[in-house]
Order: C-alpha cells, then sequence, then structure tokens
C-alpha cells in the first residue's frame, strides 16, 4: 500500500468526528485564507522548548502541570479571568514544588481552548431540539437555532483573542508579575479567607526566608531570571481542524540549504496540542492533523482504550520514539482506575515507548446531581489522583502529571472539598460554566496541597 504523504490538509480526507459543517463553504474559505495570511501566536523554538521540558518529565526529573478553563468564551474576555487562572496554576505551582522537590512545567488550558467536543449533536429543551454548543469558536451558546449555527467568522474573533491573552500572559510571566517576591501579593481574596490561606502564608514565608538566604549570596531577581520570571506555556484541545491548519506554519530555522527541505510544520495556535477522547480514532482526521506537526501532544486516553489501541496510536504520533513528543493524559474515573491505568502502562513497557503519564481526573469524574446540575465531586478527583500515582509507583513509572479544569474565579461547580459545597450550594448562583463544572481556587490549591503531602 502506497504511504499517503501528509501536508496540513492531508486531515480533509480522512473520517472527520466533531468538526461542524459548515453551511457557508465560501466563506470558510475566506476565513481560512484570512487566518493563514495572519502571524503565528507562537514561535516554533517555543514549542521545543517544551518539549524538552517534558522529555525530563518523561525522565522523572520533571513535573508537569497542565490546566485552565473548560473553555474559554468570548463573554469572559477579561484581563482579571486571564490574571486569576493564571495565578491560581503559579500557587499551585509552588505548592507542588515544595512537595514534590522538582522543577514544574507550566502548560496553561488558555489561549485557543474555545472548541469542545461533545457527546450528543443536540440538546433539547422544553421539547425544543436545536444544535448543540460546540464552543464559542464554533457557535453561540444561547439557545436559538440563530446562535447554534456554526459560523467561520468566529475562529476570527478567537484568533484575536487568543493573541490578545498571549500577549498578557507573556507580559505577566516576564514583566515581574511572576516573580518569586510576589508570592504573598498571589494570594487571591477569596482564597485568603479560606482554610487554605494559612498552609499558603506557611509555604511563602518559607519561600521567603529561602529568598532572603539567597538574596545574601548575591542570587537575586535582578541577577537570576529563574526567580523573576515563570516560563509558562499554552495548550488545547486541536478540535476545530480548519483553525488549527490556517495556524501550521513552516519552521524556517529547520529548512535545509542542501535538500531544499523547508523546514518541519508546526501548529503556532498553541505550544502544546491534545487529541481529545473522541476524536482519537487511528484513522481519523485528528490522528492525521497531529501526526505531521512538530509540537509536542497530548492524547486522552479513556476507560476505553486497549492495550493494542494505544500502541497503534502512539506508532502514529510517535514513531520514532523521541522524549517528551507525547503525553498520554488518561482519565479513566477514580473506580476504574485502577483496573483500566495497569493495562496501558503494560504495553508501554513492553514497547519500550516514551511518554510522560498525566493524571486527567476531571473527565471521569462528571455526575448529575439530583437537582440537575452537572458536577464532580472533590473527593473523587483527588482519589484518582492518587490511585494514579500508587499504580504508577508499583509499576516502576513515573506518575509524571496532572491536567485540571479549574478557574481562578470564585464559582461553586464542584462538589465538596473544605468549602463543603454540595449539590444545594450549586443552586445558589455561582455556578457559571458553559461546559463542565471547574475547581475554584480554592479547590485547586486545596487539590495542590493534598497531591504534595500524599
Ligand atoms: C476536555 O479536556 O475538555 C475534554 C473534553 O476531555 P476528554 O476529551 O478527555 O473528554
Ligand atoms: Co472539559
Amino acid at each position: 500500500m502506497k504511504k499517503q504523504i501528509w501536508t496540513p490538509d492531508s486531515w480533509k480526507s480522512k473520517p472527520k468526528s466533531q468538526i461542524p459543517d459548515y453551511p457557508d463553504a465560501d466563506k470558510l474559505q475566506q476565513v481560512e485564507a484570512t487566518l493563514a495570511s495572519y502571524p503565528p501566536l507562537v514561535f516554533a523554538g517555543e514549542a521545543r522548548n517544551l518539549m524538552n521540558k517534558l522529555a525530563a518529565v518523561s525522565e522523572g526529573k520533571a513535573f508537569l502541570l497542565q490546566g485552565g478553563d473548560c473553555a474559554e468564551s468570548f463573554q469572559e474576555f477579561r484581563a482579571n479571568v486571564i490574571r486569576d487562572n493564571f495565578r491560581i496554576l503559579l500557587q499551585m505551582a509552588v505548592v507542588l514544588t515544595f512537595g514534590e522537590k522538582l522543577p514544574v512545567v507550566k502548560v496553561g488550558r488558555v489561549a485557543g481552548q474555545f472548541a469542545k467536543p461533545r457527546s450528543s449533536n443536540d440538546e433539547t429543551r422544553n421539547g425544543v431540539t436545536l444544535p448543540s454548543y460546540r464552543g464559542d469558536i464554533i457557535n453561540g451558546f444561547n439557545f436559538d437555532s440563530a446562535s447554534r449555527i456554526p459560523d467561520p467568522e468566529r475562529m476570527i474573533r478567537a484568533y484575536v483573542q487568543a493573541a490578545s491573552t498571549l500577549n498578557l500572559l507573556r507580559a505577566f510571566s516576564q514583566g515581574g508579575y511572576a516573580d518569586l517576591h510576589q508570592v504573598h501579593a498571589w494570594n487571591l481574596n477569596f482564597v485568603s479567607k479560606s482554610a487554605q490561606a494559612s498552609r499558603y502564608e506557611d509555604i511563602a514565608h518559607r519561600l521567603d526566608e529561602t529568598l532572603a538566604f539567597m538574596g545574601a549570596m548575591g542570587i537575586t531577581s535582578a541577577t537570576t531570571p529563574q526567580i523573576r520570571e515563570v516560563e509558562f506555556y499554552t495548550s488545547h484541545e486541536a478540535l476545530l481542524l480548519y483553525y488549527e491548519q490556517a495556524l501550521t506554519r513552516r519552521d524556517s530555522t529547520t529548512a535545509r540549504q542542501g535538500d531544499g527541505y523547508e523546514g518541519d510544520w508546526y501548529d503556532c495556535s498553541g505550544h502544546m496540542l491534545w487529541i481529545g477522547e473522541r476524536t482519537r480514532q487511528p484513522d481519523g482526521a485528528h490522528v492525521e492533523f497531529l501526526s505531521g506537526v512538530k509540537n509536542p501532544i497530548g492524547l486522552k486516553c479513556g476507560p476505553s482504550m486497549t492495550g493494542d489501541e494505544l500502541i497503534t496510536l502512539i506508532d502514529k504520533l510517535n514513531p520514532e520514539n523521541i522524549a517528551g513528543r507525547l503525553t498520554l493524559i488518561t482519565r479513566m474515573g477514580h473506580e476504574t482506575v485502577e483496573k483500566k491505568l495497569p493495562t496501558l502502562i503494560q504495553a508501554v513497557q513492553k514497547e519500550g515507548r516514551k511518554v510522560v503519564w498525566s493524571c486527567d481526573p476531571m473527565h471521569g469524574n462528571t455526575i448529575t446531581t439530583s437537582n440537575g446540575y452537572k458536577t464532580r465531586p472533590f473527593q473523587s478527583i483527588l482519589t484518582e489522583v492518587k490511585k494514579f500515582t500508587e499504580v504508577h509507583r508499583a509499576m516502576g513509572t513515573f506518575p509524571g502529571g496532572v491536567h485540571f479544569e479549574l478557574t481562578g474565579k470564585d464559582v461553586e461547580e464542584c462538589i465538596g472539598g473544605d468549602q463543603k459545597i454540595t449539590h444545594e450550594t450549586l443552586a445558589q448562583g455561582l455556578y457559571e460554566t458553559l461546559c463542565d463544572p471547574r475547581l475554584n481556587a480554592t479547590q485547586a490549591l486545596e487539590l495542590a496541597f493534598q497531591l504534595s503531602e500524599a
């Protein structure tokens, strides 16, 4: 059989799940051309840097913290939302660094996390059925037929929002906000009123003392970028392949004079892209597309995945077995992880594949409360990460990372935790998510403490 050559649009000839049919094909083409003419959002060299960091994670020398909103939205496009999400990840990273005694690689679900896979193609309310909401980059959340029509123009708006978000994140990362001397200032107002506040302040004081000691030795913000700045990377699910393709560019720094090679392809919409649980068909469009770009990539692995399937996917996504290229993000559910994870680990061990193992304890632990809210119990989330860690320890592999849906906003969407949020509290007006329930900042910090103590 002739091997088909990869091109940025070779995915178009494969079965496409979760990608909308746009009613206006001309408009789609115009948008694709416009986006393709716009500057990339990230530089290939940055994606390579992240890959090197993830290679260290795969060897047990660093830890991956990936998190952010379930879905970014056009309405929530505000500096405070971006800052608060960034800040809670910094706080969690400090706590995890103290616990793990390892560098923490920080990757946001941000600046591109707009498209959502859906289990059902449509939604019914009060006897009216409309197409499902698929994220602001595809259609509108409002429950009327006009809003739910997929509109290609939304991709341009998402690009602009991603560019602006990334700009602010770069400013925060390098402009002094992320300086470790700011560790007290990161404490959010409502977190400072919670049970986590004193635990966090305790770590912050220890960090102060360490920094003071290092300062006396001449190691200061002025001399040491690692104290003054943070390396922060972006990621999202590469779901809407029209958008991803339009931002895929050749990296001229890897071009070769001699044989006319024009350089490696990178998806410059974000540093790391992942394949969702619903779009990981080995012969489908999403696997085809991501097999050809050189970014570090993630693969969600749910409870139905078999060892053979996983190896088939690894063969396609990382045939050269490059460390840091592939992060397996397992999302089994707290009751299933002990049963299912070992078979995947065994398959990877037997074949000698280099991967990062990360745990998404969110997507296998979603339940609906008696009063109709989609939620996730804090205890199930914690249990899945703990069991994930235990299974890896027992099998001699490194539990390299965690992947959370969280927000810096003071919402109440997941039940449990020190705040004792119940299904009744969910109805009191702080349930805001457009898609999946997120940990709020207090819960996220509580989780980081629990994990660093375990
Ligand atoms: C997600 O991460 O938002 C998501 C939809 O996850 P999964 O593909 O694992 O269900
Ligand atoms: Co989600």
